[in-house]
């Protein structure tokens, strides 16, 4: 897809909107390191080490494109939710997004994430699209099964589709392979999850405007805790009020990114919430960086990752 300048006023992890210090209203995210995971044995980690310094003659373009894609990063936060049911207090959700499985280092990298997630045993897991790049009659079964193990979270696990699900030519094909392997599929859908108390809204892309929250509202009563799973964070701007908390992916938190700077380079519609958890005007907004990559595929200051969000009942 088309990346463009970023020409917002965007931060790298934590603003808000109202000008207030978003330290007093936010909770802070933790990030650990995993263990990466050897994707290939040390004599063809040695080769394409030197193919790759070759190509660029910078040690820095070796590292974005062999090192930094492995080392996923385990973000951990609470977030207090006001008039969170008790029964969903400290429910904690795994979320993942954008593996991008396009080649088997891709697969390989989203078994890894998938597998993290799941030593964090979370109650409830959402996936938040872009699976596949292209070729999903190709690459969406290893992608489906690379996930697999997380369909069996005890809450159930929860899908939505991105912008590269569709432009691979067959997203009802991406769709019937996740339904395959155990997930909830919402496509401008909801789901109660009755036990907790809460629902669970997903939408389809922003990018070509196949998302449509009034369908996927229909059966949704009104005065209930709603968490949104839908591709595009900015879509936040345009969502109706009434959501708690909003899951999204998409921007890979920039993949390239000066260190200490805001992302540099963001897909459309990840302008203003291009990563971590954001007040939105009307929500919180959590955007992961996502696991994959797109071309070119490196990551610079912006390892990979997966979360898992605890909700907390908020005091007040
Ligand atoms: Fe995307």
């Amino acid at each position: 897809m088309p990346l463009a300048c970023d020409e917002h006023n965007t931060t790298s992890v934590i603003t808000n909107m109202d000008n207030t210090n978003p330290a007093e209203i936010l909770p802070t995210i933790t990030e650990e390191p995993t263990t990466p995971k050897p994707v290939s044995n040390r004599r063809q980690f040695l080769k394409r080490l030197l193919l790759s310094g070759l190509a660029s003659s910078l040690p820095a373009s070796a590292y974005a494109s062999l090192f930094e894609p492995n080392y996923i990063r385990l973000a951990t936060l609470d977030v207090p939710i006001r008039g969170l049911p008790s029964e969903a207090d400290g429910l904690r959700i795994g979320h993942l997004s954008d593996v991008h499985c396009d080649d088997p280092r891709a697969i390989e990298r989203a078994r890894h994430a998938a597998e993290l997630l799941r030593e964090q045993k979370p109650d409830i897991v959402f996936f938040t699209g872009d699976y596949v790049t292209h070729d999903p009659h190709h690459n969406m079964t290893a992608a489906a099964e690379a996930l697999a193990i997380l369909s069996d979270a005890p809450h159930g696990a929860f899908a939505i589709l991105g912008n590269h699900d569709w432009w691979s030519g067959d997203p009802d094909h991406v769709a019937s392979e996740l339904t395959r392997v155990g997930f909830h599929v919402l496509r401008n859908q909801s789901a109660f999850i009755q036990s907790k108390g809460i629902w669970v809204i997903g939408l389809d892309q922003r990018c070509d405007s196949k998302q449509d929250v009034s369908q996927a509202l229909k059966d949704v009563p009104k005065d209930t805790i709603k968490l949104l799973l839908v591709h595009e964070p900015d879509y936040a701007d345009e969502a109706p009020a009434g959501f708690a908390l909003q899951f999204s992916g998409h921007s890979h938190g920039g993949q390239v990114r000066i260190p200490g700077f805001p992302p540099i380079i963001v897909p459309t519609y990840s302008r203003r919430y291009p990563e971590g958890l954001q007040q939105g005007q009307n929500h919180l907004v959590y955007t992961t960086r996502g696991v994959g990559m797109i071309s070119p595929k490196v990551r610079f200051c912006c390892p990979p990752e997966v979360a898992v969000l605890r909700l907390t009942k908020a005091s007040i």
